[in-house]
């Protein structure tokens, strides 16, 4: 597999190296193993371009296991810690606690991507207006292999809403690539909407067990075009939130910098092994993403 000679390993911080009101440049391109409240209140104000926010959903699972109702195997939910709250008052405070430290360190012109299913988007979307946020457009991402309704009573989910935002209405100049928008979204003015399959085994990152570490793993193809409608070379992306380190793999192979935090440790030795068995590099994105095109076979499941 074609590698990128430049590439250095990611680096692996701790809150400690993050000393508050320090300049971005000794953390750049590393992930803090630690709490995103903690870290965001250390970061500088205004030192970051973009940030992609893709918060637990508060899917508020049974503990019970779900079958399909036409097969016999079983659903594959999201039933981690890290998505469990008391209440809804309890998600809206780690919300609005999260996109207040966020928007402290976002420059001026620097504009935010959060994510989300019906479950949160809603509320999420709520605290950002609440908070001064300026929407810019909402993405629909439609999934072309979305999980069927197991129990038949509902419509099939095949989505997840992303909102595109600045920091304040009067923010100018924050970066957009309008010919990329265009190859990305549907028809030739290239609307709000991208048609993309979940993650596949071939990017998923797995644990020791060779089962997917992640249960929300976003697809490198989502990223791919989060990043290259929204920053230019060079910028520095933070996720907060990172996961399994979709936004931080993908930034690097496009020649941007990165910032990410995530407080479990299986996830953050996935990161490292995920840079270090096929470092970031456009061709690596080639061949792992799962790329669709509205026009091919994945665009006909839109046309039923
Ligand atoms: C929806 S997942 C993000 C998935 C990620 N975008 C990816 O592609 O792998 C949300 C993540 O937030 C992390 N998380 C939850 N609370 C956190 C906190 N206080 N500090 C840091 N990370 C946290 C969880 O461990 C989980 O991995």
């Amino acid at each position: 597999m074609a590698t990128h000679k430049n590439t250095p390993p990611i680096r692996i911080l701790g809150e400690d190296d993050v000393h508050p009101a320090e300049s971005i440049s000794p953390i750049l391109d590393s992930v803090i193993l630690g709490d995103a409240f903690e870290v965001l209140g250390r970061l500088p104000a205004e030192s970051v371009d973009s940030v992609f926010f893709d918060p637990p959903y508060y899917l508020q699972l049974s503990g019970r296991k779900l079958r399909r109702w036409n097969v016999k195997t079983e659903v594959n939910g999201v039933s981690e810690q890290w998505d469990s709250f008391s209440s809804w008052d309890e998600y809206d405070t780690f919300i609005a606690k999260a996109l207040q430290l966020i928007r402290h360190t976002m420059k001026p012109n620097a504009t935010l991507w959060a994510i989300g299913t019906y479950h949160n988007i809603f509320r999420i979307g709520k605290i950002m207006q609440d908070l001064g946020f300026w929407t810019l457009n909402d993405v629909i991402w439609v999934k072309t292999n979305p999980m069927p309704n197991w129990l038949g009573v509902r419509f099939t989910n095949a989505t997840e809403t992303l909102i595109w935002a600045v920091k304040d209405k009067g923010a100018k100049d924050y970066a957009f690539d309008r010919d990329a928008a265009r190859r990305f979204g549907i028809g030739k003015v290239g609307a709000n909407v991208w048609v993309l399959p979940i993650c596949s085994r071939r990017e998923r990152v797995l644990g020791d067990d060779g089962k997917k570490l992640h249960p929300t793993q976003k697809p490198i193809e989502l990223l791919r075009r989060v990043i290259l409608t929204s920053t230019i070379e060079n910028a520095v992306v933070l996720d907060p939130m990172a996961g399994v380190g979709t936004t931080g793999y993908v930034a690097a192979a496009l020649g941007r910098h990165f910032i990410m935090i995530e407080n479990d440790e299986r996830y953050v030795a996935g990161i490292a092994s995920r840079f270090r068995e096929t470092p970031p590099s456009p061709q690596a994105l080639d061949i792992l993403r799962t790329s669709t095109s509205v026009g091919g076979p994945d665009g006909d499941y839109l046309r039923g």
